[in-house]
């Protein structure tokens, strides 16, 4: 019986793998060409022909728009930027609540402060990690100005049923879809179901332009305030003074032609980069799916799962070994591992001290919701004990490489009760 890597044993996997590399030749050549126009960005930040950007800007956000389905991508120079200008065309404002999940990146409720709107953390679902709908149903009220919803780790959320209650209370439903290109719910891309959706080109994800974002959406209203607080608004409010774009400040939030190139090229290579992620992701779930107390990702009926991450739920009821010591021992075989994910964002210092903006307080000097532990159970259990990460999917696997994951999780699983001298 081979000893496990953690008690001294030799590891499963003794040397790194390659990282997957979707920048190539194509970038290259697409960087230089706009190298020699001399023009790396083309926005001027008043009202002309260059106030939404150059050509290369304009050619990347008509082909995203045409690849995703949706009558508007504004593209912006990160998903963060991108979340914040949604806000902003919502029309979130001081005191307004908004509705988050707590399992999420900072930025996703970051992003309602910046306009004194109130997080409102909603608990997840156990299964999808996304938020859950009939809670949210429950915590609409008539502060609630938009839901922000997440399509954590590229599973879809509940977009069809949030959608329908968004348009039902007058609300605004606003995506992140930062990790989940080319999902889909009911055959339609997540990042185009919400009034907004929100992707992020950031390095580590699908594809990427270094860092840079896209906004999608139907809506010209909405594709017009986007645009504004993309690129100063502030100074072509009076040239466009409709009683609408008032009291909109804007930002630089614009890509750069140099990275609108590289966004081209990767987008003729997204078909390609989620297929294999999600090839390598199939393959796991099934071999590891067979191993009791791990759960492989549930994916939603009707939707495509496009896993930015391969998020299991472990159950050491089951198991009886932890998790964490579980992942402690795959990590020593050279499994790349992770737990929990982050923990529930209610727990950050900024709500826990509920000092957001300023010396006072604000904006939570406007509301009396609590941040308090326990607020969304389902979520701290999801944290403290049921997620495990397997970072497979961003890998150039060879077949043999895949395979020395699969041995190393059959190996800390057969021998799992060796562990448990180390957990006392
Ligand atoms: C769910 C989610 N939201 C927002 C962001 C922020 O994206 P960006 O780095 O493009 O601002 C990320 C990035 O990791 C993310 O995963």
């Amino acid at each position: 019986m081979d000893t496990l890597a953690l008690l001294g044993g030799k590891p499963v996997i003794e040397a790194p793998f390659k990282p997957y590399r979707s920048i190539g030749e194509e970038e290259r050549l697409a960087v230089d060409a706009v190298m020699r126009t001399g023009h790396l960005s083309g926005y001027v930040g008043a009202w002309c022909d260059a106030f939404d950007g150059g050509p290369v800007v304009r050619d990347f956000e008509t082909r995203f728009a045409a690849k995703f389905k949706s009558r508007h991508a504004i593209a912006v120079n990160s998903n963060t930027s991108g979340l914040i200008a949604a806000m902003g065309a919502a029309g979130v404002s001081p005191g307004d609540e908004v509705i988050v999940p707590p399992t999420t990146m900072s930025a996703s409720a970051m992003a309602p402060l910046i306009y004194g709107g109130i997080p409102v953390f909603v608990d997840i679902e156990p299964d999808t990690f996304c938020l859950d709908v009939t809670k949210v149903r429950e915590a609409i009220t008539p502060r609630t100005r938009a839901i922000l919803v997440v399509n954590i780790f590229g599973q879809p959320a509940a977009l069809v049923e949030l959608r329908e209650l968004a348009d039902e209370h007058g609300i605004v439903l606003v995506e992140d879809n930062a990790q989940g290109p080319l999902a889909t719910q009911a055959g339609r891309y997540a990042g185009t179901i919400g009034h907004i959706g929100v992707f992020s080109l950031n390095y580590h994800k699908h594809i990427h332009t270094g860092e840079g974002g896209v906004c999608c959406t139907d809506d010209e209203r909405l594709a017009r305030r986007l645009r504004m607080i993309r690129n100063h608004a502030e100074n072509v409010t009076d040239e466009l003074a409709d009683g609408d774009l008032v009291n909109l400040v804007g930002f630089n939030f614009r890509l750069t032609e140099l990275q609108a190139a590289v966004g081209i090229a990767q987008l003729a290579k997204v078909d390609r980069v989620v297929d294999g992620r999600e090839a390598i992701a199939n393959r796991f779930s099934l071999e590891l799916g067979g191993f009791p107390g791990v759960v492989p990702p549930q994916v939603r009926d009707d939707c495509r799962h496009v896993y930015y991450v391969w998020a299991s739920r472990y159950d050491e009821r089951v198991t009886g070994v932890p998790r964490d010591l579980f992942a402690k021992a795959l990590a020593a075989e050279g499994v790349p591992v992770s737990v929990g994910y982050v923990a529930p964002l209610y727990l950050l210092p900024i709500f826990q001290k509920r000092i957001a903006i300023g010396r006072e307080g604000f904006p939570f000097t406007l509301t009396n919701r609590s941040y308090r532990k326990g607020l969304c159970p389902v979520a701290e259990r999801m944290h403290e004990k049921e997620i495990l990460e397997l970072h497979v999917c961003s890998w150039a696997f060879e077949p043999t490489e895949m395979q020395s994951v699969i041995d190393a999780f059959e190996k800390v699983y057969a021998h799992r009760y060796a562990l448990t001298a180390l957990a006392q």
